[in-house]
């Protein structure tokens, strides 16, 4: 028997741009997983997916505790019977000087934005080569490759993802499963970008944002033309991803002439005012 309905699993659905992926990903047919700790919010998109006819579940999960991402998939499993397609979106950074954060919280901003897509990936992938069948997307980001301030630990572990994605899809390929990642620049919309341009009265520049919708457009091209990585940002975006890692000071430079240097000087300051409740 064809099994036509397939079931995907979206991290970081609560808010931001997960949710466009998710609404992508429910308007296209399939079943969804969502996930996140505001179990409350994930609990409304999937309400509003059922009302719109479609099958989602909200499972709360703490994606830096190993134990609630096992917790996760035996759930997803169990509701579904398998998953088809794993999307990696969860992820953030704290926007805060790496000297001045804890080794603590540097660790689980790696393990937010690269440990936890490997471990689900890794609970996931048996089941997948098993049937033959499966797809992994990863949500990356340009900050390593433009060195954008403050990011020391996020642009680590983004740059990891990358690197991850293509050994994985290089050694499943054959075995039926593929994985593409989509490596995002700035985001308008929704999104941390734009909640933090939003706190601090910022604006910003249709020039160098792409929409949030596009990352959930991004997702259903990976998955329909199995692409190896989709860059979403205005302009050529592969090709500037290319340009900025034969110039490594390319990016950088670019950085400060955008202002993007003293914009984010003034975010990691309001953060620390913020951190310290004043
Ligand atoms: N926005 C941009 O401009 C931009 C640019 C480049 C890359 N990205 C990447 O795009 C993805 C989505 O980012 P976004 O801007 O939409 O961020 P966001 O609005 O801050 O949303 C982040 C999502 O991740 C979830 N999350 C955070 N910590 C978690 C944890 N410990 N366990 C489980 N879930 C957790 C959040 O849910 P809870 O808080 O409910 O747990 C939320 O649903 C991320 O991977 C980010 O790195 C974004």
């Amino acid at each position: 028997m064809t099994r036509s309905i397939q079931t995907a699993l979206v991290t970081g659905a609560s808010r931001g741009i997960g949710q466009f992926i998710a609404r992508s990903l429910s308007d296209e047919g399939y079943n969804l997983v969502l996930t996140g700790r505001s179990g409350a919010e994930v609990e409304a998109l999937a309400q509003e997916m059922r009302a719109a006819g479609a099958a989602a579940i909200a499972i709360r999960a703490d994606l830096t505790d190993t134990t609630s991402i096992a917790q996760l998939v035996n759930v997803a499993n169990s509701e579904f019977g398998q998953i088809d397609v794993l999307v990696n979106n969860a992820g953030g950074d704290p926007q805060r000087e790496f000297e001045e954060m804890s080794w603590t919280e540097n660790e689980d901003i790696f393990r937010l934005n690269v440990l936890a897509p490997m471990h689900l990936t890794h609970l996931l992938l048996p089941g997948m080569l098993e049937r033959r069948k499966g797809h992994i997307v990863n949500i990356s980001s340009l900050a390593g490759r433009i060195g954008f301030p403050f990011t020391e630990a996020y642009a680590a572990a983004k740059d990891g993802l990358i690197g991850f994605t293509r050994v994985l899809r290089n050694d499943s390929r054959g075995r039926g499963v593929t994985a593409s990642v989509i490596v995002l620049g700035a985001i308008r919309d929704a999104g941390q970008g734009q909640r933090t341009s939003d706190e601090l009265g910022l604006n910003l520049s249709r020039a160098y944002t792409a929409p949030a919708s596009s990352v959930g457009k991004a997702v259903l091209t990976a998955i329909r033309k199995d692409r190896a990585e989709i860059v979403v940002m205005p302009g050529p975006g592969r090709l500037m991803k290319a340009v900025m890692d034969l110039l490594p000071g390319f990016g950088p430079s670019m950085n400060r002439m955008a202002g993007a240097d003293a914009t984010m000087r003034r975010v990691i300051e309001f953060r620390k005012r913020s951190t310290l409740g004043a």
